[in-house]
């Protein structure tokens, strides 16, 4: 995309300068006033008492709980999922502002003219598909099909089901009639080439799904028999608009119910989260056949962090689910597993049984480790020791890795009893698994992490009071660096910061919170935002050289204990070295002493 930069960057200007965070935030999230702040509940995860703060006259929002933080349209990105650059145009559009015209290149002009004819002809395609089920005579084969299945016409016309006629040649005919290009056809497979020369229909006498993005713009199809011939589905291929790894079918009509719910059910095939959601159960998706992609993780991620695999329950789909897991997890997704008990999928269930009974089937769903000793008790005979021994390598990895003491303490218990094992000899094995995985990571630079982590805080405390401060009055940035260098700094999103405001200070450039958020990384920014919002209702008191010296002093420390574990290192392997860490270590030690 190519503006010309200085009119884009005064109307961003004018459009931050004509919004009101406290209105617009006002419109969808209910606040209360108390202090200089605003308080509600977040509307980016799920609170019941208020930790989301907006201080209007900063123009800034930030949620102590799930660390989302920035300016109006950060906000609005967040909660309308769309892009940054697509909130200034959402909020210039409210506010009246008129939105200056991109300059584009040839090449751009081109590929989106080519894009705009391929959403278009796909959008022809559904609605031949559409009318083909629901006006012409060759439909009724399909609409028998769908009511068979429990489908009805709400639910056809909600997802735009069609049909695709039998006969080879019915859609490229009409299609061809209409001036639509072979080579077009062909490139979004709706046609394909015969060896003997001519085209023929790719999907004949099936029932068509169309397959939609986000933004609701139909990028391909899927095609089921409506008899027993093979193969049951058949896609469009992968096309620019259609890729698999990417799109999770039902998104665009489920994303409002998976923030509502704060979670959201993967299921395997199209037709489940249809049928689901013909009963009334909306916060699902499906991947396309293919296995669960770290794409459509992030994808997901946008509108809650938790994420319900709900399967079939043969091998093949509890396979994919232990795959699935273990991307959620890399991902920092919360992960859990919908298991059904009879009935092969979701569909199949919720139409022998009800939609209460899929419920209960949700609140009793496992989370990853539950999941994970419920297949190995089912796929191992853990009568034998064979069985045992299998099992728990097989579970321990996964109990690694789990932080919190106390949790895995009772999944020890409870594992060690459902597999028959000795709870000391699990919880062996569990250590000699750690200590395996952690043999290269010497122990020192384990202590020496917690040592760190224990001085956060109140270092951390203090440099977001030194980062409001400047933010406030940039002609303190220089007394700030002289007293304490950036380096000095612990927290890395605080240094990158600082970096930006001395880059914007230097060069005469603007620092307020829309040039932040254009020059800062997401995670830097979600911290100033904190740094702004956290500190406001401070009293005006003057703490700026107590704070530096405090987090000199920190600094001190940490270097302190780095040089020690050097030290000991060098003197262990018997290196002259270490008489020079011990000469750095008395000058600190001196340092610190002279600090307090
Ligand atoms: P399933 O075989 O589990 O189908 O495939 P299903 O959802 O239960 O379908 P019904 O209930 O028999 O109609 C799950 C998904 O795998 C892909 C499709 O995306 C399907 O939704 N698939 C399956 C194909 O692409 N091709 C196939 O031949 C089969
Ligand atoms: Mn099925």
């Amino acid at each position: 995309m190519m503006f010309d930069n200085t009119v884009y960057n005064d109307f961003v200007e004018k459009v931050a300068a004509s919004s009101d965070i406290l209105k617009v935030i006002a419109s969808y999230v209910p606040l209360k006033k108390r202090g200089h702040n605003y308080w509600g509940c977040c509307p980016f995860h799920r609170e019941n008492t208020p930790s989301f703060s907006v201080v209007p006259d900063e123009g800034f929002f930030y949620c102590f709980g799930c660390h989302k933080g920035g300016n109006v349209f950060k906000f609005l990105s967040l909660i309308e999922n769309i892009s940054y650059g697509d909130a200034i145009k959402l909020q210039a559009e409210r506010l009246n502002i008129p939105i200056p015209h991109k300059k584009r290149s040839e090449a751009d002009l081109k590929r989106e003219t080519e894009l705009n004819s391929l959403y278009q002809l796909h959008d022809m395609a559904q609605t031949f598909f559409h009318n083909c089920l629901t006006k012409t005579n060759y439909g009724k084969a399909g609409l028998i099909y769908l009511k068979n299945r429990g489908i009805d016409n709400a639910v056809i016309e909600k997802f735009h089901l069609g049909f695709a006629p039998p006969g080879w040649d019915k859609l490229s005919t009409a299609f061809i009639k209409r001036g639509i290009s072979e080579s077009l056809l062909l490139k979004i497979g709706l046609i394909g080439k015969k060896k003997s020369g001519g085209y023929y229909d790719r999907f004949r006498e099936r029932v068509i799904i169309p397959i939609k993005d986000e933004k609701s713009r139909t990028v391909g199809f899927g095609g089921r028999v409506i008899g027993a011939e093979e193969p049951k589905y058949l896609n469009s291929p992968e096309t620019l608009l259609f890729n698999k790894r990417q799109l999770l079918f039902g998104l665009n009509e489920a994303k409002r119910a998976i923030r509502e719910q704060d979670y959201a059910i993967i299921v395997e095939g199209y037709m489940d989260a249809i049928s689901l959601s013909s009963h009334g159960i909306n916060n699902v998706v499906a991947s396309l056949g293919t296995a669960f992609t770290a794409e459509q993780c992030k994808k997901i991620a946008r509108y809650s962090p938790n994420i319900y695999f709900c399967y079939d329950s043969d091998s093949a789909g509890q396979t994919a689910t232990i795959r699935a897991l273990s991307i959620a997890r890399a991902h920092n997704a919360n992960a859990r597993v919908i298991h059904i008990p009879d009935g092969k999928d979701p569909d199949e269930f919720i139409r022998k049984h009800d939609p209460a009974a899929f419920k209960k089937l949700i609140a009793n769903s496992l989370n990853f480790i539950d999941f994970h000793l419920h297949y190995i008790m089912q796929t191992t005979d853990c009568t034998t020791l064979e069985g045992k021994v299998k099992a728990v390598s097989f579970i321990l990895p996964i109990l690694a890795s789990v932080d919190n003491l106390v949790e895995s303490n009772g999944y020890i218990i409870k594992i060690s009893q459902e597999l028959g094992i000795n709870e000391t000899d699990m919880r062996n094995e569990l250590q000699k698994y750690r200590h395996s995985k952690n043999r290269f990571e010497p122990a020192a630079a384990v202590s020496g992490r917690q040592f760190a982590n224990k001085t956060d805080d109140a270092a951390t405390k203090a440099e977001r009071y030194v980062i409001n401060k400047i933010w406030h009055e940039p002609g303190l940035l220089d007394y700030v660096l002289a007293a304490v260098p950036a380096e000095e700094f612990h927290d890395t999103a605080h240094r990158t910061i600082l970096l930006f405001m001395d880059n914007q200070i230097k060069q005469n450039h603007i620092m307020n919170n829309v040039t932040a958020s254009e020059n800062l990384s997401d995670e830097a920014y979600a911290e100033l935002s904190r740094c702004i919002v956290e500190q406001k209702n401070d009293a005006e008191s003057n703490l700026l050289d107590d704070y530096l010296k405090s987090i000199h002093l920190s600094f001190l420390k940490k270097s302190y204990l780095k040089h020690s574990l050097k030290a000991d290192e060098l003197e262990r392997k018997g290196d002259d070295r270490f008489q020079q860490e011990l000469i750095e270590i008395q000058r600190i030690r001196k340092e610190m002493d002279g600090a307090n």
